[in-house]
Protein backbone atom coordinates (compact mmCIF):
# COMPACT_ATOMS: atom_id res chain seq x y z
CA UNK A 1 0.00 0.00 0.00
CA UNK A 2 1.11 3.55 -0.38
CA UNK A 3 1.85 5.67 2.28
CA UNK A 4 1.62 9.41 2.36
CA UNK A 5 4.88 11.25 3.73
CA UNK A 6 3.20 13.43 6.53
CA UNK A 7 5.63 15.70 8.37
CA UNK A 8 4.67 16.84 12.05
CA UNK A 9 5.21 20.19 13.62
CA UNK A 10 5.18 20.20 17.49
CA UNK A 11 6.37 22.86 20.05
CA UNK A 12 5.45 21.10 23.28
CA UNK A 13 4.18 17.77 25.07
CA UNK A 14 3.60 16.12 21.62
CA UNK A 15 1.25 13.68 22.43
CA UNK A 16 -0.81 13.85 19.26
CA UNK A 17 1.90 13.96 17.52
CA UNK A 18 2.55 10.27 19.29
CA UNK A 19 -1.00 9.34 18.44
CA UNK A 20 -0.32 9.92 15.00
CA UNK A 21 3.18 8.59 15.02
CA UNK A 22 1.86 5.08 16.96
CA UNK A 23 -1.27 4.89 14.10
CA UNK A 24 1.25 5.38 11.65
CA UNK A 25 3.30 1.87 12.46
CA UNK A 26 0.32 -0.08 12.58
CA UNK A 27 -0.79 -2.13 9.22
CA UNK A 28 -2.05 -0.91 6.22
CA UNK A 29 -1.40 2.78 7.90
CA UNK A 30 -2.29 5.07 5.06
CA UNK A 31 0.63 7.28 6.25
CA UNK A 32 3.99 7.41 7.28
CA UNK A 33 5.99 10.20 9.28
CA UNK A 34 9.16 11.09 7.79
CA UNK A 35 10.12 14.45 9.87
CA UNK A 36 8.95 15.56 13.19
CA UNK A 37 10.29 19.05 13.61
CA UNK A 38 9.88 21.69 16.45
CA UNK A 39 10.56 25.55 16.98
CA UNK A 40 11.54 24.82 20.46
CA UNK A 41 14.52 21.99 20.58
CA UNK A 42 13.40 21.00 24.36
CA UNK A 43 9.70 19.92 23.21
CA UNK A 44 9.45 16.85 24.60
CA UNK A 45 7.85 15.00 21.82
CA UNK A 46 11.11 15.16 19.95
CA UNK A 47 12.48 12.49 21.91
CA UNK A 48 10.01 10.39 21.29
CA UNK A 49 10.20 10.19 17.58
CA UNK A 50 13.85 9.98 17.71
CA UNK A 51 13.32 7.07 20.06
CA UNK A 52 11.11 5.44 17.77
CA UNK A 53 14.27 6.70 14.70
CA UNK A 54 12.14 8.97 13.06
CA UNK A 55 14.06 12.11 11.53
CA UNK A 56 14.05 15.35 13.50
CA UNK A 57 14.64 18.75 13.19
CA UNK A 58 14.40 22.04 15.55
CA UNK A 59 14.82 25.72 14.80
CA UNK A 60 14.21 28.26 16.62
CA UNK A 61 12.02 31.29 15.91
CA UNK A 62 13.84 33.31 18.26
CA UNK A 63 16.27 36.16 16.49
CA UNK A 64 14.37 35.41 13.17
CA UNK A 65 12.00 36.90 11.05
CA UNK A 66 8.99 34.61 10.30
CA UNK A 67 9.90 34.20 6.79
CA UNK A 68 13.51 33.32 7.80
CA UNK A 69 11.96 30.90 10.20
CA UNK A 70 9.58 29.36 8.20
CA UNK A 71 11.97 29.57 5.18
CA UNK A 72 13.85 27.12 7.84
CA UNK A 73 11.09 24.51 8.15
CA UNK A 74 10.18 24.17 4.61
CA UNK A 75 13.75 23.05 3.33
CA UNK A 76 13.68 20.25 5.99
CA UNK A 77 9.70 19.10 4.93
CA UNK A 78 11.30 19.43 1.28
CA UNK A 79 14.27 17.64 2.02
CA UNK A 80 12.35 14.97 3.90
CA UNK A 81 10.23 14.65 1.11
CA UNK A 82 7.20 15.61 2.71
CA UNK A 83 3.96 15.53 1.03
CA UNK A 84 1.44 16.69 4.06
CA UNK A 85 2.18 18.72 6.68
CA UNK A 86 0.40 18.18 10.21
CA UNK A 87 0.45 20.78 13.39
CA UNK A 88 -0.04 19.19 16.13
CA UNK A 89 0.68 21.80 19.27
CA UNK A 90 2.90 24.05 16.49
CA UNK A 91 2.84 27.31 18.14
CA UNK A 92 3.06 29.56 15.82
CA UNK A 93 1.36 30.90 12.77
CA UNK A 94 2.56 29.97 9.71
CA UNK A 95 3.72 33.32 7.15
CA UNK A 96 0.60 33.24 4.64
CA UNK A 97 3.44 32.68 1.75
CA UNK A 98 4.19 29.45 3.54
CA UNK A 99 0.46 28.77 3.38
CA UNK A 100 -0.41 29.05 0.71
CA UNK A 101 2.91 27.48 -1.71
CA UNK A 102 1.47 24.27 0.91
CA UNK A 103 -2.18 25.08 0.46
CA UNK A 104 -4.20 21.92 1.34
CA UNK A 105 -1.45 20.29 2.05
CA UNK A 106 -1.06 21.30 5.91
CA UNK A 107 -3.51 20.18 8.73
CA UNK A 108 -4.26 21.53 11.85
CA UNK A 109 -6.12 20.31 15.30
CA UNK A 110 -7.90 22.75 17.41
CA UNK A 111 -9.63 22.09 20.66
CA UNK A 112 -12.70 23.34 20.08
CA UNK A 113 -16.21 22.53 17.83
CA UNK A 114 -15.17 25.30 15.53
CA UNK A 115 -16.52 27.86 14.13
CA UNK A 116 -16.47 28.03 17.81
CA UNK A 117 -14.07 29.46 19.72
CA UNK A 118 -10.88 30.37 17.51
CA UNK A 119 -7.73 30.84 19.14
CA UNK A 120 -6.79 30.79 22.70
CA UNK A 121 -8.32 29.20 25.78
CA UNK A 122 -11.24 27.24 24.72
CA UNK A 123 -12.13 25.11 26.94
CA UNK A 124 -12.43 27.97 29.74
CA UNK A 125 -14.62 29.60 26.74
CA UNK A 126 -16.93 26.52 26.40
CA UNK A 127 -17.30 26.05 30.06
CA UNK A 128 -18.03 29.97 31.18
CA UNK A 129 -20.82 29.72 27.90
CA UNK A 130 -22.86 26.78 29.03
CA UNK A 131 -22.29 24.60 26.34
CA UNK A 132 -23.30 21.08 26.79
CA UNK A 133 -20.20 19.93 24.99
CA UNK A 134 -16.50 20.90 24.32
CA UNK A 135 -14.18 18.93 21.82
CA UNK A 136 -11.93 18.97 19.00
CA UNK A 137 -11.65 19.81 15.24
CA UNK A 138 -9.48 18.98 12.28
CA UNK A 139 -9.67 21.55 9.80
CA UNK A 140 -7.40 22.26 6.55
CA UNK A 141 -5.07 25.51 7.47
CA UNK A 142 -5.84 28.60 5.39
CA UNK A 143 -3.91 32.17 5.90
CA UNK A 144 -7.19 32.54 8.41
CA UNK A 145 -6.94 31.37 11.64
CA UNK A 146 -8.74 28.57 12.31
CA UNK A 147 -10.91 29.53 9.75
CA UNK A 148 -10.22 26.45 6.87
CA UNK A 149 -12.50 23.57 6.25
CA UNK A 150 -13.57 21.30 9.44
CA UNK A 151 -12.86 17.67 7.78
CA UNK A 152 -13.74 15.96 11.22
CA UNK A 153 -14.88 17.25 14.94
CA UNK A 154 -15.04 15.10 18.42
CA UNK A 155 -17.57 15.66 20.99
CA UNK A 156 -16.67 15.88 24.55
CA UNK A 157 -19.61 16.11 27.30
CA UNK A 158 -18.62 19.01 29.76
CA UNK A 159 -19.72 17.93 33.18
CA UNK A 160 -21.08 19.69 36.15
CA UNK A 161 -18.17 21.01 37.59
CA UNK A 162 -15.67 21.40 35.11
CA UNK A 163 -12.72 23.06 35.14
CA UNK A 164 -10.91 24.27 31.84
CA UNK A 165 -8.15 21.86 33.19
CA UNK A 166 -10.41 18.42 33.00
CA UNK A 167 -11.89 19.56 30.10
CA UNK A 168 -8.77 19.94 28.09
CA UNK A 169 -7.60 16.59 29.63
CA UNK A 170 -10.33 14.42 27.75
CA UNK A 171 -10.48 16.73 24.79
CA UNK A 172 -7.15 15.33 24.37
CA UNK A 173 -7.89 11.82 24.86
CA UNK A 174 -10.46 12.54 22.21
CA UNK A 175 -7.74 14.16 19.79
CA UNK A 176 -5.40 11.23 20.05
CA UNK A 177 -8.57 9.05 18.38
CA UNK A 178 -9.59 11.45 15.94
CA UNK A 179 -6.30 13.05 14.54
CA UNK A 180 -4.79 9.80 12.92
CA UNK A 181 -7.86 8.87 11.54
CA UNK A 182 -8.26 12.25 10.21
CA UNK A 183 -5.55 11.95 8.82
CA UNK A 184 -5.54 8.68 7.15
CA UNK A 185 -8.81 10.07 5.41
CA UNK A 186 -7.43 13.15 4.15
CA UNK A 187 -4.38 11.58 2.69
CA UNK A 188 -6.24 8.43 1.35
CA UNK A 189 -8.93 10.60 -0.36
CA UNK A 190 -6.86 12.19 -3.52
CA UNK A 191 -6.10 7.93 -4.68
CA UNK A 192 -9.84 7.33 -3.68
CA UNK A 193 -11.51 6.94 -6.90
CA UNK A 194 -14.80 7.83 -5.84
CA UNK A 195 -13.74 10.80 -4.24
CA UNK A 196 -11.90 12.03 -7.22
CA UNK A 197 -15.12 11.05 -9.66
CA UNK A 198 -17.34 13.40 -6.97
CA UNK A 199 -14.90 16.24 -7.26
CA UNK A 200 -14.59 15.70 -11.31
CA UNK A 201 -18.38 15.45 -11.30
CA UNK A 202 -18.92 18.53 -9.66
CA UNK A 203 -17.36 20.51 -11.74
CA UNK A 204 -18.01 19.33 -15.25
CA UNK A 205 -21.77 19.54 -13.77
CA UNK A 206 -21.38 22.89 -13.36
CA UNK A 207 -20.60 23.87 -16.90
CA UNK A 208 -23.86 24.80 -18.83
CA UNK A 209 -25.99 22.46 -20.49
CA UNK A 210 -24.15 18.96 -19.00
CA UNK A 211 -25.10 15.73 -18.41
CA UNK A 212 -23.64 12.41 -17.09
CA UNK A 213 -23.35 9.38 -19.70
CA UNK A 214 -21.54 6.43 -19.67
CA UNK A 215 -19.45 5.94 -22.49
CA UNK A 216 -17.87 1.94 -23.15
CA UNK A 217 -18.75 1.30 -19.32
CA UNK A 218 -16.72 4.65 -17.85
CA UNK A 219 -18.37 7.99 -16.73
CA UNK A 220 -18.85 10.37 -18.65
CA UNK A 221 -19.77 14.51 -18.76
CA UNK A 222 -22.02 15.48 -22.48
CA UNK A 223 -22.79 19.02 -23.53
CA UNK A 224 -25.65 19.57 -25.14
CA UNK A 225 -29.46 17.64 -24.78
CA UNK A 226 -29.84 14.48 -23.78
CA UNK A 227 -30.11 13.19 -27.39
CA UNK A 228 -28.04 14.83 -29.11
CA UNK A 229 -25.06 15.72 -27.01
CA UNK A 230 -20.94 15.38 -27.35
CA UNK A 231 -18.74 14.49 -24.46
CA UNK A 232 -16.00 16.49 -23.28
CA UNK A 233 -14.93 14.81 -20.45
CA UNK A 234 -13.97 10.70 -19.58
CA UNK A 235 -13.35 9.60 -15.92
CA UNK A 236 -11.09 6.56 -15.79
CA UNK A 237 -10.45 4.63 -12.92
CA UNK A 238 -7.25 2.78 -13.68
CA UNK A 239 -8.86 1.77 -17.27
CA UNK A 240 -6.74 -0.47 -19.30
CA UNK A 241 -3.92 -1.76 -17.03
CA UNK A 242 -3.09 2.05 -16.50
CA UNK A 243 -2.29 2.66 -12.74
CA UNK A 244 -3.55 6.24 -13.27
CA UNK A 245 -7.22 7.79 -12.10
CA UNK A 246 -7.82 10.12 -14.56
CA UNK A 247 -9.86 12.57 -16.22
CA UNK A 248 -9.78 12.69 -20.23
CA UNK A 249 -10.27 16.15 -21.85
CA UNK A 250 -9.91 16.89 -25.38
CA UNK A 251 -6.36 18.90 -26.41
CA UNK A 252 -6.40 20.62 -29.85
CA UNK A 253 -4.65 17.29 -31.63
CA UNK A 254 -1.69 14.73 -31.34
CA UNK A 255 0.61 17.48 -31.85
CA UNK A 256 -0.30 19.17 -27.83
CA UNK A 257 -1.14 16.05 -26.51
CA UNK A 258 2.50 14.41 -27.00
CA UNK A 259 4.06 17.87 -26.19
CA UNK A 260 2.06 17.64 -22.50
CA UNK A 261 2.96 13.97 -21.83
CA UNK A 262 6.51 14.29 -22.50
CA UNK A 263 7.25 18.18 -20.72
CA UNK A 264 4.75 16.80 -18.10
CA UNK A 265 4.83 12.72 -17.77
CA UNK A 266 3.48 13.23 -14.15
CA UNK A 267 0.70 14.85 -15.07
CA UNK A 268 -0.49 13.84 -18.35
CA UNK A 269 -0.70 10.44 -20.21
CA UNK A 270 -1.93 9.63 -23.69
CA UNK A 271 -5.13 7.09 -22.82
CA UNK A 272 -5.43 3.90 -24.52
CA UNK A 273 -7.69 4.06 -27.81
CA UNK A 274 -9.27 8.09 -26.74
CA UNK A 275 -5.40 9.05 -27.18
CA UNK A 276 -5.27 8.73 -30.83
CA UNK A 277 -8.03 10.98 -31.31
CA UNK A 278 -6.34 13.74 -29.02
CA UNK A 279 -8.08 13.03 -25.94
CA UNK A 280 -5.03 13.75 -23.04
CA UNK A 281 -5.34 12.29 -19.68
CA UNK A 282 -5.15 14.17 -16.33
CA UNK A 283 -3.71 12.31 -13.62
CA UNK A 284 -5.83 12.83 -10.79
CA UNK A 285 -4.17 10.00 -8.55
CA UNK A 286 -0.95 11.75 -7.16
CA UNK A 287 -0.08 14.75 -4.77
CA UNK A 288 -0.94 18.04 -5.05
CA UNK A 289 -3.36 17.96 -7.83
CA UNK A 290 -4.28 21.52 -8.57
CA UNK A 291 -8.33 21.04 -9.25
CA UNK A 292 -8.52 24.65 -10.57
CA UNK A 293 -5.95 23.40 -13.31
CA UNK A 294 -8.46 20.31 -14.18
CA UNK A 295 -11.62 22.99 -14.20
CA UNK A 296 -9.88 24.78 -16.53
CA UNK A 297 -9.22 21.77 -18.77
CA UNK A 298 -12.79 20.96 -18.28
CA UNK A 299 -13.75 24.25 -19.75
CA UNK A 300 -11.71 24.66 -22.50
CA UNK A 301 -12.73 20.58 -23.81
CA UNK A 302 -16.53 22.18 -23.16
CA UNK A 303 -15.78 24.84 -25.44
CA UNK A 304 -14.54 22.77 -28.04
CA UNK A 305 -17.69 20.80 -28.55
CA UNK A 306 -20.51 22.62 -27.00
CA UNK A 307 -22.91 24.29 -29.57
CA UNK A 308 -21.76 27.97 -30.77
CA UNK A 309 -25.32 28.91 -28.52
CA UNK A 310 -23.69 28.02 -25.50
CA UNK A 311 -19.61 29.20 -26.20
CA UNK A 312 -21.44 32.18 -27.35
CA UNK A 313 -23.03 33.37 -23.62
CA UNK A 314 -20.06 32.22 -22.56
CA UNK A 315 -18.00 34.47 -24.14
CA UNK A 316 -20.16 37.22 -23.57
CA UNK A 317 -20.23 36.16 -19.23
CA UNK A 318 -16.30 36.52 -19.50
CA UNK A 319 -16.10 40.20 -20.57
CA UNK A 320 -17.81 40.95 -16.87
C1 LIG B 1 -3.82 20.20 21.54
O1 LIG B 1 -4.80 20.45 22.50
C2 LIG B 1 -4.26 20.73 20.21
O2 LIG B 1 -5.64 20.78 20.04
C3 LIG B 1 -3.70 22.12 20.20
O3 LIG B 1 -2.50 22.02 20.89
C4 LIG B 1 -2.53 20.94 21.79
C5 LIG B 1 -1.33 20.10 21.53
O4 LIG B 1 -1.10 19.16 22.53
N1 LIG B 1 -3.58 22.60 18.85
P1 LIG B 1 0.04 18.08 22.40
O5 LIG B 1 1.37 18.80 22.27
O6 LIG B 1 -0.25 17.25 21.19
O7 LIG B 1 -0.02 17.27 23.65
Amino acid sequence: MRKAKVAIFISGSGTNMAALLYASLLDNAAYEVVLVASNKADAAGLDIAEAEGIATFVHSHMGHSREEHDAAMEAALVDAGTEYLVLAGYMRILSDEFVRRWEGRILNIHPSLLPKYKGLDTNRRAIDAGDSHGGASVHIVTPELDAGEVLAQAKVAIRTGETPASLAERVKFAEHQLYPRAVSDYVSRGYDAGYLYQRVQELALALPETHARESHGSPGFRVGTEKSGKFFAHFNDQHHGSEHIAVLVKTSGIDELMGLVETQPEVYFKPAYYGASGWVGLILNRPGVDWEHVSEWLERSWRSVAPARLTKLMNVADQF
